[in-house]
């Protein structure tokens, strides 16, 4: 079995910050401490002035997904091996029900897929139909293929939204069987009415976007969700809150103890609104559900990360290109040209979220490593049922680990990305901090610039129960 030893780092977890050797056997962290005789055989890598910390987990994205006419362009292979480069070693993707078919046929179609990763894997699943067999095929591939949260759009009316009825009997199903519901949280009926309102007047374009997906409609479907969750008794995770409406719906439900827990995004906490008002090619970037918002909601984020009213940052990697026909796929943001209407809803982010997160968090003084490590990894680890195997440096732990400089700074540009999609929302952006080497189970799939991984060389990890902490 190989044998490795990172020597001298800065080795943090969530609860730790220390400095320590640690030896790496075949796929596990086999020991921690001072001074390790490395002896013979055994590659030794210099840790020295870097981070040492666990490998991230990224528990939203969206890899070769259709979402209504478009698909996202990347493939698990290129996805993934951004991701690496990005420090993510373990992603939590979304499979999808087909409109009308069975739950268990588009977990099979995303298992086949999956299976050209290249950083380890696992799934949530989205459910678009809902009938009493939705239910019967969830229990299924809960217990079959450790899916252990599925997604729920209250939004997008007759092609994604479940009704509150559905998401009562989801909800209980899913708590009863150690599973979480994971909730897009805006009012479907009320933003298709303001779509369609806007279309009618001739206000087409980007910057009518975030007029029609106002806070409140986000606010009020959070609290409606919670209330539901809490007639079903059952915990659910709101994903990519935005708004202040919501984190204040989410802090007072915890605050009654009730078990709500809830996701944003790097885009809500570094972006706002201003970016709609550029010109349409260069809005084009930023459409996606919900919206970006102004300062204030940027700032009672960042509060809700203070406080632990949010527990996860993801990325919500959904990818469509700016060109269309690249890469094949016809279906790219241009289908916005004459509406913002048509746009599909997405934006890449999986390759950037580490170096964001230390850059405009820690080393603003936002928040301290520890807290940093928690949110990159720890906590989505332990809330999607992969810790300890995940989201840890410990004895036993799968060694997936990464080293970061925290000194180098550099700026952001999507020609130096690995991801498939032809721009960034942080195009320019100069952060300090920096991902070098990244471990997957013990093997070394980034050096500096260099990819060493594979596709495949990422296992599907059935998760354990979802919804605790
Ligand atoms: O605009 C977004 N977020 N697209 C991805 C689908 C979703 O709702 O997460
Ligand atoms: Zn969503
Ligand atoms: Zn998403």
């Amino acid at each position: 079995m190989s044998k490795k030893v990172i020597k001298n780092g800065r080795i943090v977890t969530a609860s730790d910050d220390y400095i320590a050797d640690i030896m790496i056997e075949g796929e596990i962290v086999k020991m921690i401490g001072l001074n390790i005789d490395a002896g013979g055989d055994v590659e030794v890598i210099d840790a020295s002035a870097m981070l040492v910390m666990p490998g991230g987990v990224d528990v939203h994205t969206h890899l070769e997904a259709e979402i209504g006419p478009a698909k996202t362009v990347d493939t698990f292979e290129s996805g993934t091996m951004a991701a690496a480069f990005g420090g993510t070693t373990t992603v939590v993707d979304y499979a999808q029900q087909p409109h009308g078919d069975s739950v268990i046929a588009g977990m099979d179609d995303w298992l086949g897929r999956a299976a050209n990763a290249c950083v380890d894997v696992a799934a949530h699943m989205i459910i678009t139909t809902f009938n009493d067999q939705t239910l019967v095929d969830m229990k299924t591939i809960l217990q079959r293929d450790g899916v252990t949260s599925f997604k729920m759009f209250m939004a997008m009316p007759g092609v994604m939204m479940i009704d509150d009825a559905e998401l009562y009997r989801i909800m209980r199903m899913t708590g009863e069987n150690g599973g979480l519901s994971n909730i897009h949280a805006e009012n479907g009926l009320l933003i298709d009415t303001l779509i369609k309102e806007a279309v009618a007047q001739g206000r087409n374009e980007i910057l009518n976007h975030p007029r029609v997906h106002p806070s409140i409609t986000e606010g009020e479907a959070a609290h409606r969700a919670i209330q539901i969750a809490k007639l079903a008794e059952a915990p659910i995770y709101i994903v990519h809150v935005s708004s202040q409406e919501a984190v204040r719906h989410i802090a007072e439900a915890r605050y009654d103890g009730t078990p709500v827990f809830a996701e944003t995004c790097p885009h809500y906490l570094f972006l706002t609104e201003a970016e709609y008002d550029k010109p349409n090619d260069e809005a084009a970037k930023y459409t996606m559900i919900p919206p970006l918002r102004s300062q204030e909601h940027q700032d009672a984020l960042w509060r809700g990360l203070a406080g632990d009213d949010l527990q996860v940052v993801a990325t919500d990697h959904c990818p469509f290109c700016l060109t269309e026909d690249s890469w094949g796929l016809k279906h790219s943001k241009a289908l916005g040209k004459e509406s913002f209407a048509q746009m599909p809803n997405g934006a890449p982010g999986i390759e950037t979220r580490l170096p964001l997160m230390y850059d405009g968090g820690v080393a603003r003084g936002r928040m301290s490593l520890n807290r940093y490590v928690q949110l990159m990894a720890t906590g989505p680890a332990k809330l999607f049922g992969l810790f300890p195997r995940k989201g840890t440096i410990a004895v036993g732990s799968d060694a997936d680990i990464v080293i970061f400089d925290p000194n180098e700074t550099w700026t952001i540009k999507a020609a130096e990305h690995h991801s498939r999609v032809d721009y960034s929302l942080f195009e320019d952006r100069q952060v300090t901090g920096r991902v070098k080497k990244v471990f997957l189970r013990g093997e070394m799939i980034v050096d500096g610039a260099e990819w060493l991984g594979h596709s495949g060389g990422g296992h599907y990890i059935p998760r354990g129960q979802s919804g605790q902490m």
